[in-house]
């Protein structure tokens, strides 16, 4: 009668895929009670670890759940209980890891009626509420796990791409806030064919790397000259961590989401704890607290 889940972070864009591209982290995440319960509809019924609302309307995991509920007749309620890990605002998807936790735990309820991919539909109206836009590229990852690709969001095609065997997140969140709204307002609407140019070459260079394990082209095609320029002035020591991600060995490093995360991909566990120790010192020596995971991808 009730389910205890384990929701992902995720990491959205990996530089060059901006709102197509995500994967999801194996070791940080947030845990999640969904139960049945007589009473119809929806309840948030406790929130640990973080101050969000309960009302259902304007919970991300509520609004995902309704959503869900309105294709189907469930002759039962649900009652959710979310214990956050994951910080808002950090950049590795925690608006994501409620709303893909709160669908997947009620389709578990309910025998499975709908598909992962189907859940990714009702995850992403979270999403809407958490940042104004529907985007799928954290929600696909945290409910199908490994690398995703949302092809197109309307009508949703959503790609699952294999994991190199070694390869290796590192991702750093300097404890400072930034909402995905804000982030996404510094940017342009319109980019020059050029720099689209650039951009797509690295998102095809990047998804065949995955696909054939070819590590060094990963690494050669994890840039982004359309948003990283633009956001990253919003992020505390973003060139220095940068550097040191390269310095220590990574394949590539960037954004991850909308910040103030940062992420580097590495080939090997040593590499990415070398990486790891390297961010570390960075905001040490800059005195500015943060949280560090290393995680298989
Ligand atoms: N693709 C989204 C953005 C992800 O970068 O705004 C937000 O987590």
């Amino acid at each position: 009668n009730e389910i205890k889940l384990f929701c992902p972070a995720t990491i959205a864009n990996l530089s060059c895929g901006f709102d197509v591209l995500g994967l999801c982290l194996e070791t940080a995440g947030d845990e999640m009670i969904v139960r049945k319960s007589t009473e119809k509809g929806v309840r948030i019924i406790k929130i640990d670890g973080a101050y969000l609302p309960l009302e259902t309307e304007k919970n991300v995991a509520g609004v995902a759940a309704l959503a869900m509920l309105e294709q189907i007749d469930s002759p039962f309620g649900f009652e959710i209980e979310i214990y956050k890990r994951i910080k808002a605002g950090s950049g590795i998807g925690s608006s994501a890891a409620s709303s893909a936790g709160a669908v997947f735990g009620i389709n578990e309820l309910l025998g499975q009626p709908f598909t992962r991919k189907e859940l990714v539909l009702f995850a992403m109206q979270g999403e809407k509420l958490a940042s104004g836009n529907a985007h799928a590229d954290n929600v696909a990852p945290a409910l199908l796990g490994g690398f995703t690709l949302v092809r197109s969001s309307s009508p949703l095609d959503i790609v699952k791409i294999p994991s190199p065997t070694d390869l290796y997140a590192t991702v750093v969140h300097p404890q400072i806030e930034l909402k995905t709204s804000d982030a996404r307002s510094v940017l342009k609407q319109t980019v020059s064919l050029k720099s689209a140019i650039t951009q797509w070459g690295n998102v095809g260079g990047l998804v065949a790397g995955l696909y054939t394990q070819d590590y060094e082209l990963i690494g050669r095609s994890l840039h982004d000259e359309i948003v990283e320029p633009l956001r990253s002035v919003l992020i505390p020591g973003f060139d220095l961590i940068k550097k040191s991600a390269y310095v220590n060995g990574a394949l590539g490093s960037g954004i991850s989401g909308s910040g103030p995360s940062i992420f580097a991909l590495s080939k090997g566990l040593e590499t990415a704890n070398a990486v790891a120790k390297g961010m570390s010192k960075v905001y040490d020596e800059m005195n500015l607290p943060y949280e560090i995971h290393v995680s298989k991808v």
